[in-house]
């Protein structure tokens, strides 16, 4: 029988201030706590191969957190398990308070708010940019009875919004597949917005972005934290350095370091197993 860990962090009091908690409260999830997800003493196998063990891991509601670690440390596989692709042999993993996303599907997870980019873009490169925002709206209809179907105005202002926030309305009517891999992505994060999501996972988000949008997702992910809570995975440290308040180093599949981006690059074994590489 589980029970819920964020009433136990605050319990003994582990680590509250260096996990930023408390910032904010969360729209519609129970997170009274501060904290949108705990991770405890996850553990993952392939084969027999460790791929994260006695992992633990929490992030605050609207914090944007960045993961870093080496090729091969568990973090892409880590976001398997928050979204459910992914069952951990052992651990819990919980959204907010309340919900036991070990015993949710993966479009459960979605639905309670979860949204995932993986690295390659995933957007309808046939439709327009604008039929790829309305299609990732949130909606009970399927994918030919929401492109048929009439926006309300407050569906439209809300398709407004992600364009604003994105900066691809000058490109609304263009085909997505005429886009750049940037402005994909760019594309693809507006449809995971598209899904008012709480909690957005990014996997490797400016890799092989130009510089100038390398600098914009900086832009852009700031802007986004606070409403949302960020889960940046990335190997590009001058990028981490613009955006992250806090860094969770990742190691052979557990947690090796926590802080500042100064502290974790200050810190020994950090030196050792990757940034001295
Ligand atoms: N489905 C799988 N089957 C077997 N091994 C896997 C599977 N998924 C991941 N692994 C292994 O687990 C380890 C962690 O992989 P993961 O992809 O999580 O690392 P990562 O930190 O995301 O690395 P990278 O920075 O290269 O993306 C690796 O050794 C990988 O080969
Ligand atoms: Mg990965």
């Amino acid at each position: 029988m589980k029970t819920a860990p964020v009433a136990e962090l605050m319990a003994d009091g582990r680590g509250r201030d260096a996990i930023g908690l408390g910032r904010m409260k969360s729209e519609g999830l129970d997170a009274r706590h501060g904290t949108i997800l705990s991770l405890e003493d996850i553990n993952v196998s392939f084969d027999g191969f460790k791929a994260l063990t006695n992992l633990s891991l929490y992030i605050g509601v609207g914090e944007l957190r960045c993961i870093i670690g080496p090729n091969g440390a568990g973090k892409t596989t880590m976001m398997d398990v928050i979204t459910g692709k992914t069952r951990p042999d052992s651990g819990s993993a919980w959204f907010g308070d309340t919900l036991d996303l070990t015993r949710m599907s993966e479009v459960e997870i979605a639905q309670a708010g979860i949204g995932r980019k993986f690295q390659k873009p995933t957007v309808f490169e046939a439709l327009s940019v604008f039929e790829n925002l309305e299609l990732a709206q949130k909606t009970d209809k399927s994918v030919w009875a929401s492109l048929g179907a009439r926006l309300s105005g407050e569906q439209r202002d809300r398709i407004d919004e992600v364009f604003d926030t994105i900066r691809l309305g000058q490109s609304r009517h263009r085909p997505a597949g005429l886009l750049s891999h940037g402005q994909k992505q760019f594309l693809e994060i507006g449809m995971l917005l598209m899904q008012a999501p709480q909690l957005l996972l990014l996997d490797e988000p400016v890799a092989g972005m130009t510089d100038a949008e390398t600098e914009f997702t900086a832009e852009l992910f700031k802007s986004l934290a606070r409403k949302h809570s960020l889960m940046v995975v990335e190997h590009d440290m001058g990028f981490v350095e613009t955006i992250a308040d806090h860094v969770t180093v990742l190691h052979q599949g557990q947690v090796l370091a926590e802080g500042s981006l100064a502290q974790v690059q200050a810190d020994e074994r950090v030196i050792e197993v990757y940034l001295g590489r």
